[in-house]
């Protein structure tokens, strides 16, 4: 792998606790494979926002358009509103760098306590479609403040925007079980959802070797809790997929472990890796919050830049160290704060012996 240029952001609340955490064991990952990393900090977020009045400089996106991956935290403060933090930081990256694909491994590992009495083998993967979809500026308000108020909010959904996470999906599930779920609710939502399922049905035409199934929303998030390990790739537009990625991993015990890359297939831009979890004002300053989240997103980000055994080394330290039932964090059940977790992952990495000889 050649030197990789990492833009990092650690962003607001948690995410300034957990990203230490996921370039502590990313540094470790480095020596022992012999990586070269190249950090570069950017301080956005909300206390960028008080000292200047906005969440990034406004060439921020230059600024790390040359960036082989973007490392991200968490993005909002209750000092912001949403509206002006999300949407003049995290979306115009998801946007403007065309991450169209927002990947999210759902796992069940040893050691963490499901939810659920009988959970059985849960692994699959949320692909959910980042960039159009419920997530749209279409809309406004007229008669701000009188009885007449009223609001409009439209769905944008395009023929390209469809087909191109809907290949990337079907392509997904032939390198995996060769199923694909899409989730819909076509009987309710009726001009974009018939559209979303007729698109499905479309690529579905190329792939004859993937079988496929289609369920509407409501029935999906039940299934996910009465049979999650039934499931293998999911496909979801944007607001039922971001539903989705956080009821599967709160199924698998937590969802502080569950990372997500969004991806520029294309690799025209770079693509960014943040976890699932937000910045969680409740809990932020304490050293109490789940690292894994950004340290699997950091797995990602490797092996999205070609790092395979290093990326794969990270997934089996952090299989080792929640097997151990040591050092878990309180949303796990244990005790253990989130720096002595990542430091116990950095510490469980090892290079694989069979992987010794290749790499000195
Ligand atoms: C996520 C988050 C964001 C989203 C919020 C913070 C806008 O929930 O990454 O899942 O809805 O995409
Ligand atoms: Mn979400």
């Amino acid at each position: 792998m050649p030197a990789a240029r990492i833009a990092v952001i650690e962003g607001d609340g948690i995410g300034k606790e957990v990203v230490p955490e996921g370039r502590k064991v990313l540094d470790a990952a480095a020596r022992l494979f012999g990586l070269d990393l190249r950090f570069d900090d950017f301080d956005w977020g909300c206390d960028h926002h008080a000292r200047h009045g906005r969440m990034m400089p406004e060439d921020g996106l230059d600024r790390i358009a040359g960036h082989d991956v973007i490392f991200l935290g968490a993005i909002g403060w209750p000092t912001v509103s949403d509206v002006e933090s999300l949407w003049t930081l995290l979306m115009p990256i998801r946007r403007n760098f065309q991450q169209y694909v927002n990947l999210r491994p759902v796992r069940l590992f040893e050691g963490v306590p499901s939810v659920l009495s009988a959970p059985g083998p849960i692994d699959f993967m949320i692909v959910r479609e980042n960039n159009e979809g419920e997530y749209s500026e279409i809309g406004g308000r007229m008669f701000p403040g009188t009885d007449q108020e009223m609001v409009i909010q439209n769905t944008v959904l395009t023929r390209f925007g469809c087909d191109r996470v809907m290949r990337f999906a079907f392509d997904l599930a032939m390198k995996r079980k060769r199923r694909l779920t899409s989730a819909t609710k076509s009987n309710g939502i009726i001009h974009t959802m018939p559209f979303w399922d007729e698109r499905f049905r479309a690529v579905a035409g190329d792939y004859p070797q993937v079988a496929t199934e289609q369920y509407h929303i409501d029935i999906l998030t039940a299934h996910f809790v009465r049979r999650p390990a039934s499931f293998d790739v999911v496909v979801a537009s944007n607001l039922f997929g971001d539903i989705l990625s956080d009821l599967g991993p709160a199924v698998t015990g937590t969802i502080g472990i569950a990372p997500s890359g969004n991806l520029n297939p294309e690799r025209r831009f770079p693509s960014m890796f943040e976890p699932v979890h937000g910045s969680a004002p409740d809990i932020a300053g304490q050293n109490i919050a789940n690292p894994i989240g950004q340290i699997w997103s950091g797995a990602m980000m490797l092996e999205h830049l070609g790092a395979t055994d290093a990326a794969a080394a990270i997934v089996t330290a952090i299989e080792r160290v929640l097997a151990s039932g040591e050092n878990l964090t309180r949303d796990m059940g244990g005790t253990a704060s989130t720096t002595s977790l990542g430091q116990a992952v950095a510490d469980a990495l090892s290079v694989h012996p069979a992987e010794v000889r290749r790499h000195g």
